[in-house]
């Protein structure tokens, strides 16, 4: 595989500011839903799984974790029609329990109101957003979104959790691509 730095532009969250804002996002979430009974993480597949597991070490409240994976309709491109279909789906029935959806990243928006609307539909008493990165100039679909990690501008980003072709998922830290150097490689 090839070293990273070799198409790294510049890191945009350091590995301790990560761990920095998820302690404090842990924190936050804790006092919010101190008084829940039924708190339930769920992480779409797979980006948002490096910040999940952080997140919930630093979430003191009893709480699950559940997994759901979704692909888009038509060709290939999510942004061709918007819609989601799900290619996993919970284990668990989300009705009358506090829902705190975990991603990685919000872009376009898409893929979040999708999944907003499929889990809306099954009643949960609460239903809430919770991403380590909001890139609010490429949103196209309005979401609300409780707990924002960083407001990031426009660039292609990866590391943990984000992938560059599968890979680079584990890499502590957010990073900046240079897309000439990672093509020509
Ligand atoms: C990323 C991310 C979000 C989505 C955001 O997933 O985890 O789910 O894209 O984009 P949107 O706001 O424009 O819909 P990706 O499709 O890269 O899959 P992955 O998590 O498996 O890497």
């Amino acid at each position: 595989m090839r070293d990273y730095h070799e198409f790294l532009d510049e890191i945009l969250v350091p590995a301790d500011a990560v761990q920095k804002r998820v302690k404090e996002l842990g924190a936050q979430i804790s006092k919010d839903f101190q008084n829940s009974e039924q708190l339930v993480l769920i992480c779409i597949l797979r980006g948002g799984v490096m910040f999940l597991t952080d997140l919930m070490r630093a979430i003191t409240v009893p709480h699950a974790v559940e997994f759901m994976a979704v692909s888009s309709y038509g060709a290939g491109n999510r942004e061709s029609t918007g819609q989601v279909r799900i290619t996993l789906d919970l284990n668990m029935n989300i009705h009358d329990k506090d829902v705190l959806l975990v991603e990685d990243i919000i872009d376009s928006g898409r893929t979040l109101s999708s999944v907003l609307d499929l889990l809306a539909a099954r009643r949960p008493r609460s239903l809430y957003v919770c991403t380590l990165l909001d890139k609010t100039e490429r949103r196209e679909v309005h979401v609300p979104v409780r707990y924002v990690g960083f407001s990031i501008p426009n660039k292609f980003v990866f590391g943990y959790g984000l992938d560059l072709d599968e890979r680079y998922r584990n890499l502590p830290f957010v990073g900046v691509v240079n897309e000439e150097k990672y093509r020509a490689g």
